[in-house]
């Protein structure tokens, strides 16, 4: 069997960016670490096990509705185009859409290197006739991808509604930032989880088994093994919410005694029950998020959804003003 290839780009700076940002969000109060810090390989791992724990209906719905409506969403694309995934991850959801949109390349975008490396390989032995590009960047930052031939139209799919966690106003920017990746021919293929009870949400982020709470807890473990951190893991605790007035889940890690996290010199003090905010998970009705994507530049066109309206996958065609 002939060896499947995917061209490898790396865009990530070293972990410097770590060693900063996280030294930056423990000395700001309230304390802060930014998410993108739980996807190493063990937290993309436990990302994956979470989308199969049964609380998180997440992946499972937003699956179905791609399964349900993946001819639509393949005619409203067209032909011609190169498919660019953003958080690529285990690249599952997006073979519902290879497999009909039959895209000229793929290209695979992932801050987790080996992960990402792993995942592609996956998907060129699986799709031969695909040509797979795996490009290693934080797709918060602006991304060239001079990988894509400019003749073909640009799909972007950003799946499992990672809109989320950005704060809106940030959710906004990114997606303005990401025409100039699109061109103005280009469509946003986005999943976006919806408003929904409470208690619904509340067991989402607070699975049986724990493994929400492990991949939470994972980003002091990255610390340890990245920054040489000294922190006791088993002296913090996972805390997820739905806070309502914000319309978000958010997430933190809470000291359950007095004492210090060091890295290098310094010391970070907690006080017992003070915490570091890690995440926030923004939910949307659809109207509002169509008027986010309206006022990032897209002309909402298509919107498909579960019959509970747990989740919405939503077909934006970038705004061409010509
Ligand atoms: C990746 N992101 C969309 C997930 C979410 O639901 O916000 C991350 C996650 N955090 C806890 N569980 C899952």
């Amino acid at each position: 069997m002939k060896e499947a290839t995917v061209q490898f780009y790396d865009e990530l700076p070293d972990n410097a960016d770590l060693r900063a940002e996280v030294l930056q969000g423990l000395g700001t109060h309230p304390r802060r670490l930014s998410p993108k810090f739980f996807y190493d390989r063990r937290g993309s791992e436990l990302f994956d096990a979470i989308c199969r724990v049964p609380e998180y209906y997440i992946t499972r719905t937003e699956t179905a509705i791609l399964q349900n409506n993946a001819a639509a969403l393949a005619r409203l694309a067209g032909t011609r185009t190169v498919l660019i995934e953003l958080g690529s991850g285990a690249s599952q959801k997006v073979r519902l859409m290879l497999d009909v949109l039959r895209p000229y390349a793929y290209v695979g975008v992932d801050i987790s290197k080996d992960f990402l490396l792993q995942s592609t390989r996956r998907l060129a032995a699986a799709y031969p006739w695909l040509k797979v590009h795996a490009v290693c960047a934080d797709f918060c930052q602006p991304l060239s991808l001079t990988c894509c031939p400019p003749q073909f139209k640009r799909v972007a799919f950003f799946p499992g509604s990672s809109i989320g966690n950005f704060e809106p106003q940030h959710a906004v920017l990114f997606m303005r930032q990401l025409q100039s990746v699109l061109g103005p021919t280009g469509a946003l293929v986005i999943g976006v989880d919806l408003k929904k009870d409470p208690h619904h949400l509340n067991a989402a982020y607070n699975d049986a088994q724990g493994v929400t709470a492990e991949f939470n807890l994972n980003i002091l473990r990255r610390m340890q093994r990245e920054l040489g951190a000294q922190v006791d893991i088993r002296g913090f605790r996972h805390e997820a919410f739905y806070n309502e007035a914000h319309g978000r889940i958010e997430m933190h890690l809470v000291s359950q005694r007095t004492q210090q996290i060091r890295i290098d010199n310094e010391a970070f003090h907690f006080e017992k029950n003070e915490r570091m905010h890690t995440e926030n998970s923004y939910k949307y009705t659809i109207e509002e998020f169509q008027a986010l994507a309206r006022d990032a530049g897209y002309q909402p066109h298509t919107v498909w959804t579960d019959e509970k309206r747990l989740f919405s996958v939503h077909y934006l065609q970038v705004e061409n003003r010509d």
